[in-house]
């Protein structure tokens, strides 16, 4: 790339306005992540960050403004689109299959994104496809254990294993740590951050479990009120005033300095 010339961002939203119901909950949110970057969007309850998350990854319809991946109008495509597109999710609530068990939940998910049929017709390379996926995210043995009996942690590692049965190229991440006790989030977001760093995955990560998430974090996003109030690198983030006035508050000053 040759100075001056524009990075391509790897997903952007321009100015996106998003109601639900009759109220505007996004007033104009513009937010970029690159390639090779964690972005944290933070702020408190209610202040609309699931809410872009889900119109970035096309579950909600966005009333105005735009949505690109690489640059290529995504605004109308339907979910799967994005998801071919490089797109995944792993959405704030949970989502596994909790009646089957960890590998055949592994399974499933290879079958809709490599072809195959539910439950007798395998997907080409399944099997050791999944095997790496459950080595990955540390569920190696508990491929047998069902999803509904796993524990909260193991469950978000789950969720992260289908995020990335077809490697992305943007993977949205809301609450991951959520629930998650502080060893194993550290773990989640080492996860993360190695994505990032080896894949060049861009992460779009919201979480609560603010020191984990400024760790992994390459910038940070401040939505409140469904406005980007401020953005910056974690240092910034943690010590702006409108992030301890309105979001941090006193538990702010206990948060450990975070990496320069
Ligand atoms: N389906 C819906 N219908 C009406 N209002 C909704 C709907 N979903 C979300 N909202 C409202 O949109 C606003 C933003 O919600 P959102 O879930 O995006 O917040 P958030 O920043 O993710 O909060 P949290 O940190 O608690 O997860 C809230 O006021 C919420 O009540
Ligand atoms: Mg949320």
């Amino acid at each position: 790339m040759s100075e001056g010339e524009a990075k391509v961002a790897a997903i952007e939203s321009r100015a996106i306005r998003v109601a639900r119901g009759d109220k505007m909950i996004l007033r104009g949110v513009s937010v970029r992540g690159d390639a090779g970057e964690v972005v944290g969007v933070l702020g408190p309850s209610g202040a609309g960050k699931s809410t872009l998350f889900r119109a970035l990854v096309g579950e909600i319809p966005v009333e105005d403004g735009s949505v690109l991946l690489f640059d290529k109008d995504m605004t109308g495509a339907a979910l799967w689109e994005r998801a071919r597109a490089g797109m995944a999710y792993v959405p704030q609530t949970p989502s596994v299959l909790w009646d089957l068990s960890v590998e055949d939940n592994l399974r499933v998910y290879h079958r809709v994104v490599h072809g195959g049929g539910w439950p007798r017709r395998a997907s080409p390379g399944e099997g050791a496809a999944i095997a790496r996926l459950a080595e990955r995210v540390a569920l190696a043995d508990r491929m047998d254990v069902r999803a509904g009996e796993l524990s909260g942690g193991e469950r978000r590692r789950l969720e992260l294993a289908r995020a990335l049965t077809r490697p992305p190229k943007v993977l949205v991440c809301d609450e991951p740590f959520a629930g998650v006790d502080p060893q194993q989030a550290s773990r989640l977001g080492d996860m993360l951050r190695a994505l990032a760093d080896d894949e060049g995955v861009c992460v779009l990560l919201s979480d609560h479990h603010v020191a984990e998430a400024l760790r992994v974090c390459t910038r940070a996003v401040l939505l409140l009120d469904g406005e980007v109030a401020m953005e910056g690198n974690p240092v910034e983030f943690q010590e702006h005033p409108l992030v301890v006035g309105r979001y941090l508050g006193n538990w702010g000053r206990s948060l450990p300095p975070p990496a320069a």
